[in-house]
């Protein structure tokens, strides 16, 4: 299963990379946008530091036009993934680009049945979005599952990517439910280990352990692997 982190900032990428959370990058253009700065450039600086798979979007709506800037941003770099938009355009642009070698991701999907002819040609991932949905009062958690089953009975190749993953519970919904990969923004992961419970029960421990008296306590917190190897070999 795949790690994605849903980010243009190369500060976020080294941080969660250093977490082995990065095997590879998502971006869109809000993403890149809100970087402030030039983007090709921006993307430069992002491969050069991910190897795995890096999720580019298009901007132009016009088919040819896609086709050409999708091919001018695979040109950068081999571990370049074109996200085209599971429209109509999208279906044409996303044929073109697979005669020419180039991988996609199709993005915005908000239906399994936006996804059916890209399943039927077999690209690279599809990105069901699970969380923005939410802003319409719906739930697209269901359709993890669903998506996955319809790329099994095709036979395809295609990894199904969980994207928009807003909250813990899509995260984890989005692996236990099939998806190949997962996109996951810093701010979804910053809410995984911002748990008040985590750290209420990890200060209790502490207190408790603070209470004791300093003599007591001072051998098991200064310990170190040679004071231990130095005491078994005594
Ligand atoms: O890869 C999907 C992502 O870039 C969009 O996420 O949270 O803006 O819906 P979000």
């Amino acid at each position: 299963m795949e790690f994605f982190l849903d980010t243009a900032s190369i500060e976020e990428i080294k941080h969660y990379k250093k977490l082995g959370l990065v095997d590879g990058v998502t971006t869109n253009p809000q993403l890149l946008s809100k970087e402030g700065t030039d983007c090709l450039e921006q993307i430069k600086k992002i491969v050069s530091i991910v190897s795995g798979p890096v999720s580019v979007e298009v901007t132009c709506t016009e088919p040819h036009r896609m086709v050409e800037q999708a091919m001018g941003l695979a040109s950068i770099a081999e571990n370049i993934v074109i996200k085209v938009p599971a429209s109509t355009e999208g279906i044409v642009v996303a044929e073109r680009l697979k005669r020419e070698g180039i991988k996609t991701n199709i993005t915005l999907v908000f239906h399994p049945s936006q996804a059916v002819p890209f399943i039927k040609m077999g690209v690279e991932y599809i990105s069901l979005f699970v969380g923005r949905v939410e802003d319409f009062g719906l739930d697209n958690t269901p359709h993890i599952r669903t998506l996955r089953s319809m790329i099994d009975t095709m036979q395809s190749p295609t990894r199904l990517l969980g994207a928009s993953i807003r909250n813990p519970d899509y995260l984890v919904t989005a692996i236990a439910d099939g998806a190949h990969a997962v996109t996951v923004p810093p701010a979804c992961w910053q809410k995984v280990y911002t748990n008040p419970m985590l750290s209420q029960a990890e200060r209790e421990f502490l207190e408790s352990w603070r209470r004791l008296p300093p003599l007591v306590r001072k051998k098991y917190d200064s310990l170190t692997a040679d004071m231990e190897v130095a005491q078994n070999a005594s």
